[in-house]
């Protein structure tokens, strides 16, 4: 504990500078809503969530004159006698600061996965005060999937839990979209839609981010009106309790999608029939896009806006992407430019402040399209400025470099990591610790922001963390140092073993430097096929090291709920490889028509590795189905509306759409997944193997297929409960694992 505590002071105090990038006056009304006395009670009523009574020991004040002339937030710790002052320039910068004493300080630690907050008493001392001001404007938090991915079923605790880790993260720009269908609605029904046809069009709650941008309408729907009311319900509470932190939320804008039933309304509109997005044919995907231009575009704008405006007021900022991987119907420059500049314009004309935010996904995702003339028509349709753009896929394929920052609009360095919410251990720490101060030297640089954008949350909480710190910090760190404060931090006690097993992780699965979009790839979470990619981005002999270590910790640190979740991840890493492995070895042993070899390594897959990782993950509530189902069917008010979530949440992570459009894009590592979906593909895909080579007939992949499909969709529809309450001694069941499969993991390695 000392140790990190003197680790905390040469930290903090070193922090002092301001590195000052460009100053947007036009973005100088983002900016807290609420006054100081409100934000300071909403910092304290979050400590006391946190900490319970030792949260009367801190003296918390947000005073928003610490802001600096260029609208930088700061913090301040000071001792008073035997309490901790806490002073914030805004209730996220309080709850920053309180978060930095407790994590340097105290040794605490909060993540997705749990926390360490045994709090010492009393508590230590801050020698002498310490400022500590943040180089850039804004901490974005969030992508358009987000809500679906990872947000989709959450209730109101849920949301209380995951706001306070904003704030305590120093998040103070979230997106908000929660509830917007809703509005959507009333704009519809005002146009003159009916309710049938509104139906039809929305998504169901698990593919709502994708129905938001145009992607696909109506598969996995309708929504009820129950759902839309508790949604609506939801955000009110979110945008109050964002707001009473200081936060600025971003809510969403209209980018030009348009239900097709509007055609009979207005039939002589003008509109664009886009093609299908992702497999996906023209039933749930061909949206139309209005064309900005067109008078409606700017009507239905200027309604949803006003009614957003009046339902949930605003912070100013809104999110709208029209080419979300669909490219307009003219690369014409003049054409993008008056794109932008009508959504721009129906946003202004009602809020006359509005800032409108950007993706930058399209020009990572279409760099064919999206040429040097291209961004810059669409990005200066709007005046400089008023537009802010999300680098969104920065820490891989930044885009600012490429386009002399945006051309003079503002942006936001984003940390994107994760698809889909897959697990797998992963990242990219080098270029997170240094790709933030680069960006911001950058030569005429126009960032005014750092974010996290992942698609899905609840996995690699280090890395999230890390980004996190780099948000307030001038200069890079010591990622050696900083990894091993944050091992002891996270179980609350320094161990060598475990200490050692992160730098390794550092060094192997967190030091991927390639460009790995889909990153969880592996055999293991994949339709099998003889010509499956097996490639990883790191050491493999590094990441069975470090589940070596990791197992000979676990004497140490068998009480924290943490180590035994990073226990479980780690060994579940390891066992993913090893599906690789084994897998490798049937596919040579089947080319070589060696049917006891496929059959001796088949049946260790199918009858004892994949049920273990089964056990394994079923024994920490983290990883279980039954959570994700559970809390699906606890949104439903009838028995229907419980099926249809049910079918929702399944769809999701496995076929992604009714015939596999998007397969296994989101998929997860979960107890009962594992065992009833991965692992029998697994078993039909060595039965066919076997018959192959039994039969003297080839395997035929396109027929495998269509079999798989049966068992994949039986899956969704099997109607099994599952638990989700974990089960199982998660240290017995890893002890067991270990020594049978780790010298095999070792004997892997040393081909
Ligand atoms: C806020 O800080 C300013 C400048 O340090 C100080 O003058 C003022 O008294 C503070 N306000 C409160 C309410 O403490
Ligand atoms: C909605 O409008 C469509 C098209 O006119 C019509 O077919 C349908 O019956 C209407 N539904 C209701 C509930 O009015
Ligand atoms: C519709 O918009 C396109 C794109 O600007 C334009 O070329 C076309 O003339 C418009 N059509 C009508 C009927 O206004
Ligand atoms: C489009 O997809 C739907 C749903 O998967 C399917 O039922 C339909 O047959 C497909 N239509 C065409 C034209 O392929
Ligand atoms: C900035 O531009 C100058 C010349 O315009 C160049 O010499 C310098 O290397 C550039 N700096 C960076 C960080 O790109
Ligand atoms: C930076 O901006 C200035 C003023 O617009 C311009 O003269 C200069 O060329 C820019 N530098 C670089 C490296 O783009
Ligand atoms: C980082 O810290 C380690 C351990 O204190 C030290 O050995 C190493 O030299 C440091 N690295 C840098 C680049 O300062
Ligand atoms: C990551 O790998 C690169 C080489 O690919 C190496 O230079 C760097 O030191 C590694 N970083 C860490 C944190 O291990
Ligand atoms: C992988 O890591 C092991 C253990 O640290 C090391 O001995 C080996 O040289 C590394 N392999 C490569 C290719 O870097």
């Amino acid at each position: 504990m000392m140790r990190v505590a003197a680790l905390a002071v040469v930290f903090l105090t070193s922090l002092g500078l301001v590195v000052s990038g460009k100053v947007f006056q036009t973005l100088s009304h983002l900016k807290p809503q609420y006054r100081d006395a409100v934000q300071t009670a909403a910092v304290q009523d979050l400590l006391h969530r946190l900490i319970g009574d030792r949260a009367d020991e801190f003296l918390i004040y947000v005073n928003n004159s610490l802001t600096d002339s260029d609208g930088l937030d700061a913090y301040q710790l000071s001792s008073v006698g035997e309490k901790v002052a806490v002073v914030g320039s805004s209730g996220v910068a309080a709850a920053t600061g309180c978060y930095s004493y407790l994590k340097y300080y105290c040794g605490c630690h909060i993540s997705w996965s749990g926390v360490q907050l045994r709090v010492p008493s009393p508590l230590p001392l801050v020698a002498s005060p310490v400022t500590v001001r943040t180089p850039n404007r804004f901490r974005y938090y969030q992508n358009v999937c987000t809500s679906s991915y990872s947000f989709v079923w959450w209730d109101w605790a849920r949301w209380e839990k995951e706001i306070d880790w904003m704030a305590l993260n120093g998040i103070n720009m979230p997106l908000a979209f929660t509830g917007q269908e809703a509005i959507w609605q009333r704009v519809y029904l005002s146009l003159g839609l009916n309710q049938s046809e509104i139906n039809e069009f929305f998504t169901g709650p698990a593919f709502l981010a994708w129905g938001r941008m145009g992607n696909i309408h109506t598969w996995g729907g309708p929504l009820s009106s129950s759902w839309m009311l508790k949604q609506l319900s939801l955000q009110n509470k979110i945008l109050e309790r964002m707001r009473s932190l200081g936060m600025i939320t971003v809510l969403p804008g209209f980018s030009g999608h348009i239900p097709q039933s509007l055609l009979r309304v207005f039939p002589k509109i003008n509109v664009t029939r886009l093609g299908g997005w992702s497999n996906f044919n023209c039933t749930y995907s061909c949206s139309y896009l209005l064309h900005p231009e067109d008078p409606l575009f700017h009507t239905i704008g200027g309604l949803f806006m006003t009614e957003i405006i009046r339902e949930f007021g605003t912070d100013h900022i809104y999110s709208a992407d029209t080419f979300n991987e669909m490219c307009p119907t003219s690369s014409d420059p003049a054409y993008l430019s008056a794109i932008s500049s009508a959504i721009f314009k129906s946003m202004v004309d009602v809020d006359p402040g509005a800032i409108w935010l950007m993706q930058g996904w399209l020009f990572v995702n279409s760099p064919s399209f999206w040429k040097p003339a291209q961004i810059r028509a669409l990005l200066h349709g709007a005046p400089i400025g008023r537009i802010i753009v999300l680098d969104l896929f920065a820490e891989n394929m930044p885009v600012y470099q490429s386009t002399e920052s945006f051309y003079g609009q503002p942006f936001i360095w984003c940390m994107l990591h994760n698809f889909g919410g897959n697990h797998g251990l992963y990242g990219q720490v080098d270029s997170v610790n240094t790709g933030p101060f680069d960006a911001l030297a950058f030569n005429n640089s126009t960032m005014v922001g750092t974010g996290i954008t992942p698609e899905g949350i609840e996995q690699n909480d280090m890395i999230y963390e890390l980004m996190n710190e780099i948000a307030w910090l001038s200069n890079p760190l010591n990622l050696t140092e900083w990894i091993s404060s944050y091992s002891t931090r996270r179980y609350g006690l320094e161990n060598t073993n475990a200490q050692s097993a992160w730098q390794l992780l550092l060094e192997s699965v967190y030091n991927c430097t390639q460009s790995w979009k889909d990153h969880n790839h592996s055999p293991l979470v994949r339709r099998p096929s003889l010509r499956m990619n097996t490639d990883i981005c790191y050491n493999q002999t590094k990441l069975f090291e470090a589940w070596m270590f990791m197992y000979y910790a676990t004497p140490y640190l068998a009480d924290s709920s943490t180590f035994l979740y990073d226990l479980v991840d780690v060994t579940r890493e390891a066992l993913q490889q090893l599906v690789t492995e084994y897998y490798k070895e049937i596919r040579v042993a089947y080319l070589n028509e060696d049917l006891e070899k496929v059959m001796t390594a088949g049946g260790v897959l199918v009858y004892d590795l994949l049920p273990e990782l089964d056990n394994l993950l079923s024994s920490q509530p983290q990883f279980l189905l039954g959570r994700w189902l559970e809390a699906a069917r606890q949104m439903a008010v009838t028995e229907e509306e419980a099926s249809l979530y049910d079918m929702n949440s399944r769809n999701q992570i496995t076929l992604w759409g009714p015939t596999g459009n998007i397969l296994d894009y989101a998929n997860k590592q979960f107890g009962g997944l594992v065992q009833d979906y991965y692992k029998e593909r697994w078993s039909l895909f060595l039965w066919c193997l076997i018959e192959s080579l039994n039969m003297d007939i080839p395997f035929q992949q396109d027929l495998f297929n269509k079999a798989v499909f049966s068992v994949e969709n039986e899956f969704i529809y099997n109607g099994k409960k599952y638990s989700s309450t974990p089960t199982g001694n998660t240290i017995e069941i890893v002890k067991n694992i270990f020594i049978k499969y780790y010298p095999i993991a070792r004997k892997f390695t040393s081909y």
